[in-house]
Order: structure tokens, then C-alpha cells, then sequence
């Protein structure tokens, strides 16, 4: 069995030339050759930008609202991350959706020109969710300090100079938001904003039902917009994280139901930090018509 102290903390790998979380980086082939189901909802995202929130979603949606049936298990086995691996502590993503019965919803932050051909062979339908960049990057620098799978972060100035040359997990977040943007002219892509979520959840929930094909009673969409609030899912075990060992994350340092609003980089930014990012952000979003809010 491998020891944890193996692959916690420690320093990126690179797969494909994007910066990858140490533990999941190993027997990438399991990515490249992962073999899809036409059925399979894959919820993609840049990291801290909603996938929980949109994961719980979607699976109250195929579970028709009802919260009893969510609640039997925690999201990261209802939901798994398909390039999760802590090899010999936990079982790989992949394995764990290999022993799953269709309609599998399936978590990836793996950015578009390196997700696995199948998913776009077969059609798969995707819900990807981007988050204004100054809200991730906040969201991730605390993540990082008590998610022991990354590596330290630094301080909050050494990391969003990382954050903007994408030498984070994932690589950019320019590259992610923009590539995904693209692709859903000709792939079966719901574009979702997580300011939009914050806006109006309910509207945002039906959007997704839509998509699905499943149209849902008021009653249900009632639920579902309660049951998803920050609140229910920061107090909600199956939902929090509080479940996973605290060896690998430590919700003393900071929970991972942290904050769950739009505009918080307001509390952390400098004035210089801002400028700086404002002018390389509209350098390196110049080209392309995806507008995010920094706050609503
Ligand atoms: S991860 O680790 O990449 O899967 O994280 P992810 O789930 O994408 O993002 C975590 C952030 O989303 C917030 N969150 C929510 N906000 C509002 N409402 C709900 N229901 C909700 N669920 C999760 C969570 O608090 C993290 O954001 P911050 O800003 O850190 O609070």
C-alpha cells in the first residue's frame, strides 16, 4: 500500500503539459483510454468554480428532488471525479465509474483538448459552470492551504501570480473557460456562470432540467432550489466534505464550504494586485465574446 506522505504536498506533474495534482497525475492512460457511455452527464469545471454545487444539482434532478435519496451517500461516490486517484488509500475515479450503473454523472476538471476522445465521440452531453477568475483564484488559494493533495500555496501575493500564468492545477483558467466556450457550438455543452446560480437558482436548476430532458414538477424544482442553498449544502455531511479524512483535507485551516458568494476577491486584493490582474485579464480575453461578473 502506497503512504499518503508519498503524493501529499508534493509539487505538480505535468500531464500533457498541464500542471496535475500529484496523486492523480500517475497511469494518466487511464484517462486518455477511459471509455464513455453515450448517457454519461459530465459536469466539468475550472477548480472552486461550482461543480459541487452543480454536481448536487444534477443528481437531484435524476433523482426526481427527492433529498432522502441524495442523502444515502456522499457526493464524491455519487458524483465521482474521474481523474481522482490516491493510489493506495482510495479507489481511482475511473474504477469507481467503471462499477456504475447508467446514467453515470461524472465530475472532471480536466481541461477540453485533453478530456478523454470518448466523451466527445460519443456525444456525451456536458454541463460546464465558470466562475469569474478573482473569485477562483480566492476560492483555490484557500483550498489549497487546506486541501493536502495540492501543494502549499504560498502566500496569497506568491500564489495569484501563479494563478495568472496558470501554474495552478489545471493550468489557465483563460485556456479552460475559453476552450469550453468554443466547443459548445458543436458539442452538447450547458454553459452555466456560477453568478448566474447565485442570481437566480431556481431559474438556473430548470435550465439544467431542461437540458436533461427532464422536465420537473414545481414542487420538485421547490426542493431542489432549497436543498442546494450554501447554507443546506455547507450543513449537509453528504455535501460539505467533512467526510473525507482530515490527514487529507483540514476544514480547521479553512472549510471547504467557505464562503459561497460572488465578489469576495474584494476582501482580498490589494489595489496594485487588481490592476495588474485587470490589465492581463483584458489582454488575455481579448478575442473572445465570454463575459463573466465579478459581482452581482
Ligand atoms: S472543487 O474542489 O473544484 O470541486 O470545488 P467547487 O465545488 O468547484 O467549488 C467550491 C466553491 O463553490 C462554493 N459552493 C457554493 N456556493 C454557493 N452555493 C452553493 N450551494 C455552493 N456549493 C459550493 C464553495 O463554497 C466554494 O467557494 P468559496 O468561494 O471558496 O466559498
Amino acid at each position: 500500500m502506497a503512504d499518503s506522505d508519498t503524493y501529499l504536498r508534493q509539487p505538480w506533474s505535468t500531464v500533457h503539459g498541464i500542471p496535475m495534482v500529484n496523486a492523480f497525475a500517475h497511469n494518466w492512460e487511464r484517462i486518455d483510454t477511459f471509455q464513455s457511455r453515450p448517457e454519461d452527464i459530465v459536469v466539468v469545471t475550472f477548480p472552486k468554480s461550482g461543480t459541487t454545487w452543480v454536481s448536487e444539482i444534477v443528481d437531484m434532478i435524476l433523482k426526481g428532488g427527492d433529498p432522502k435519496k441524495c442523502k444515502q451517500e456522499i457526493i464524491i461516490n455519487r458524483v465521482p471525479m474521474l481523474e481522482f486517484a490516491a493510489p493506495g488509500k482510495m479507489p481511482a475515479g475511473t474504477e469507481q465509474l467503471e462499477a456504475m450503473a447508467s446514467p453515470r454523472i461524472i465530475k472532471t476538471h480536466i481541461p477540453a483538448h485533453i478530456l478523454p476522445k470518448s466523451f466527445w465521440e460519443n456525444g456525451c452531453k456536458m454541463i460546464y459552470v465558470g466562475r469569474n477568475a478573482k473569485d477562483v483564484a480566492v476560492s483555490f488559494y484557500h483550498f489549497d492551504l487546506m486541501n493536502k493533495f495540492e501543494p502549499h500555496p504560498g502566500t496569497w501575493a506568491q500564489y495569484l501570480e501563479l494563478a495568472e500564468v496558470g501554474q495552478v492545477a489545471y493550468g489557465s483558467w483563460y485556456d479552460h473557460v475559453k476552450d469550453y466556450w468554443e466547443r459548445r457550438k458543436n458539442h452538447p455543452i450547458l454553459y452555466l456562470f456560477y453568478e448566474d446560480l447565485k442570481e437566480d437558482l431556481r431559474r438556473e436548476i430548470a435550465k439544467v432540467a431542461r437540458f436533461l430532458g427532464r422536465e420537473l414538477p414545481d414542487a420538485a424544482l421547490d426542493t431542489i432550489t432549497q436543498q442546494t442553498s450554501f447554507e443546506a449544502m455547507r450543513d449537509n455531511p453528504t455535501t460539505n466534505y467533512t467526510m473525507v479524512p482530515s490527514q487529507l483535507m483540514d476544514h480547521g485551516v479553512s472549510p471547504f464550504m467557505r464562503k459561497g458568494t460572488a465578489g469576495d476577491w474584494k476582501n482580498h486584493f490589494t489595489v496594485v494586485q487588481n490592476e495588474r490582474f485587470d490589465q492581463d485579464y483584458a489582454q488575455k480575453m481579448s478575442g473572445t465574446d465570454l463575459r463573466f461578473r465579478t459581482q452581482i
